[in-house]
């Protein structure tokens, strides 16, 4: 980052892509403009929203995991190969055997990716992902992933023959991000491919469960994928839904001390909105439930189909 030589010396404070609490990086930028400084800001590839309210502007994180840091311990954590398996042939239920390539947009360290590969050893799979650290596990797994972001993806238009997203659209949270990920799917389609992807994610995880009784007052009112959404943007993409289908969340049933330590670990974003101290109080409340250590009803997940037009 270039910064200016004249005037006073600046602070420079980096937040990446960590996951920063709500209000903390106004309280930062503020300390810093009482200093007389300068706050020059880089933006992660999260992206920052700047708040016009303060000089120089104040950013606020759209909030996501650190996926570099969680690259190493992603596959254990989120079902490894039977969620991939069961992710994958759901998916590749929904597209044509005449499909001969498909692009995995988020493909992270291309587990599920790679599930497909061997499920349809004609079908040439393609991986892309934001995230370097998640990007280079895919890469070990099947060699043509490229570093993008999902809104602007490095492909030609009507390139490919399906694309799929799996557990991506939650995890937008900028405005207009969503519309610009369905959108792109769209373009790099070829007339009469195939589009899938999962919708209502985080709505999957309410088993209905007593811990999901304790998220209820801290659920976002908003999330980014509900199924209305994401087919009024596919439509406007030049996508028509054409069927759906379900895959179970193997390794996803969490136990009370789980759901705790991933509280604490912003696990949970996309899903639970946890100011202040919010974060600590859910985790106590989760530890002191009956049964602690004994992993609530798996979720299932839902994925819906497009085709697109012409
Ligand atoms: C929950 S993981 C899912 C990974 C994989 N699809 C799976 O099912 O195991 C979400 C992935 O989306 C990636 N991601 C998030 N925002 C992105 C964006 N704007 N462009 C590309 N990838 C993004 C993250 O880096 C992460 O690897």
């Amino acid at each position: 980052m270039a910064i200016p030589d004249a005037g006073t010396p600046p602070v420079h404070v980096g937040f990446g892509s960590m996951w920063v609490p709500k209000g903390n990086t106004r309280v930062a930028v503020e300390a810093i403009h009482a200093q007389g400084c300068r706050a020059p800001i880089s933006r992660g590839w999260v992206d920052l929203a700047f708040c016009p309210s303060i000089p120089g502007g104040c950013p606020t994180v759209a909030l996501m995991l650190d996926y570099d840091a969680e690259a190493a311990a992603y596959d254990a954590t989120r079902g490894g190969v039977p969620r991939a398996e069961a992710a994958a042939r759901a998916l590749l239920g929904l597209v044509p055997e005449s499909a001969r390539t498909l692009l995995d947009i988020g493909c992270g360290t291309g587990l599920v990716t790679e599930r497909m590969a061997l499920a349809r050893p004609a079908l040439r799979v393609l991986g892309t992902d934001a995230s370097y650290g998640m990007a280079r596990f895919a890469r070990q797994r099947i060699g043509a992933v490229a570093l993008a972001d999902a809104r602007r993806l490095p492909l030609p238009a009507a390139a490919v023959d399906a694309v799929g997203t799996v557990w991506l659209l939650h995890l937008l949270r900028g405005a207009g991000d969503v519309r610009a990920v369905v959108s792109e799917a769209g373009r790099v389609l070829r007339p009469g491919g195939v589009f899938v992807t999962t919708v209502d994610k985080d709505a999957a995880h309410d088993v209905g469960s007593d811990i999901d009784e304790l998220f209820a007052p801290y659920l976002r009112p908003s999330p980014s994928d509900p199924e209305e959404l994401v087919v009024a943007y596919g439509a406007e993409a030049g996508l028509d839904v054409v069927g759906e289908n379900r895959f179970l969340g193997h390794g996803q049933g969490r136990t009370p001390q789980r759901a705790a330590r991933e509280v604490r670990a912003g696990h949970f974003v996309s899903r639970l909105e946890l100011p202040g101290a919010a974060a600590d109080d859910l985790a106590a409340a989760l530890l002191a439930l009956p049964e602690p250590d004994r992993p609530r009803r798996e979720p299932e997940y839902r994925l819906l189909a497009f085709r697109r037009r012409g």
